[in-house]
């Protein structure tokens, strides 16, 4: 089959054409014709060799753990889907190796939910990872509740235009941070203060409308903006961190009740996030869809730090 894979970290030039077999399936899992192949910062982070440590890797590395395509086959244990169904999945694995940057990803059956009916296949690539982030961070860490005020960091990413969404369907007061050419877009998702961080501290601003302070934060950056963040927690307040677990243990031990998450496959929650979808209460932003060919170039655009939305490979 056709990928792009890495045999070795490295930047960007490291990621390469390759025709690789098409993997096996055991009897729990399935095999997906990948449509489309959504693009993280974390793509990039496992080509450059951040998660070594933390996780085994094997190579040729294909990278990729967003997918959205059709179910090509199943193992002999798999009862809940069958040839032919439109699915979407997050596909972290135990090991870093098979991922969706491929024609054919080979999955757990535990990662694997129906495909939102109303998304297309780029549409749907571009929710599992962010949305399953979004939705573990706020409602399994944070439990956010209706009329909790929630400071969510950059709310014009992936992770942060789905944690206002989501936040808006619990009844939640949302703060959002992005540069101002983004607020109209923040205001469109349904941040109802959009707070420039590049134009002083964010801290005040958010004091002055609220000067009790925040019930939730969503940290996308960690170190300072962690700490400040932290300070703006009222005395029941939670904040939750996808960056910065040292800054987290910190907190801790500090008393303030905060959260270090890595999102985890849930095929369950992946389900529930394809029916909010379906009702019309949460939305994606393609900011940019590439040929599987052009995934370095994906990969360099997801590494600027300001993609509005998402990147999509199309396989
Ligand atoms: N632990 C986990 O399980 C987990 C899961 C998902 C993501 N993550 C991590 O979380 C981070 C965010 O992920 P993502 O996919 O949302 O990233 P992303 O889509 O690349 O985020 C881009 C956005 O960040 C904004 N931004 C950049 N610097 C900012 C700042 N100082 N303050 C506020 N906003 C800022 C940009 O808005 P402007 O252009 O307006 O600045 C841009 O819209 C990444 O480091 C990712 O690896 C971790």
């Amino acid at each position: 089959m056709r990928a792009m894979a890495i045999e070795e970290f490295g930047g960007s030039e490291k990621l390469k054409p390759m025709d690789l077999p098409v993997p096996e399936i055991t009897d729990h899992e399935v095999l997906i014709a990948v449509k489309a192949a959504g693009v993280n910062p974390v793509d990039w982070k496992v080509r450059d060799g951040l998660l070594r440590e933390r996780l085994p890797h094997a190579f040729p590395l294909i990278p990729g753990w967003d997918v959205a395509g059709v179910v090509e086959r199943v193992g002999s244990k798999v009862k809940r889907f069958a040839a032919g169904d439109d699915v979407y999945a997050y596909a972290r694995k135990p090991v870093v190796q098979g991922g969706a940057y491929a024609e054919f990803i080979a999955l757990p059956l535990e990662n694997v939910a129906r495909k939102p009916k109303t998304l297309s296949f780029e549409e749907a690539a571009t929710i599992p990872l962010s949305g399953l982030t979004a939705y573990q961070a706020l409602f399994d860490r944070a439990r956010l509740r209706s009329g909790d005020v929630a400071l969510i960091h950059a709310a014009a990413g992936g992770v942060g235009g789905f944690a206002v969404q989501l936040a808006k369907t619990r009844g939640a007061v949302v703060l959002g941070t992005a540069g101002s050419r983004n607020h109209d877009y923040l205001r469109s998702l349904g941040v109802d203060e959009p707070i420039d961080y590049t134009q002083g501290d964010f801290c005040e601003a958010v004091r002055k409308t609220h000067p009790e302070g925040v019930d939730v934060v969503l940290d996308t950056l960690g170190g300072d903006t962690l700490v400040r963040s932290a300070s703006l927690l009222k005395k029941k307040g939670r904040i939750v961190s996808l960056i910065d677990p040292e800054g987290i243990a910190r907190l801790k031990a500090g008393g303030v009740k905060a959260h270090y998450l890595f999102v985890s496959p849930n095929a369950r929650e992946l389900t529930k996030i394809a029916e909010i979808i379906e009702k019309g209460l949460l939305r994606t932003t393609l900011a940019a869809t590439f040929p599987l060919a052009d995934a370095a170039k994906a990969q360099v655009m997801s590494a600027t730090h300001h993609v509005r939305g998402k990147i999509v490979l199309i396989i």
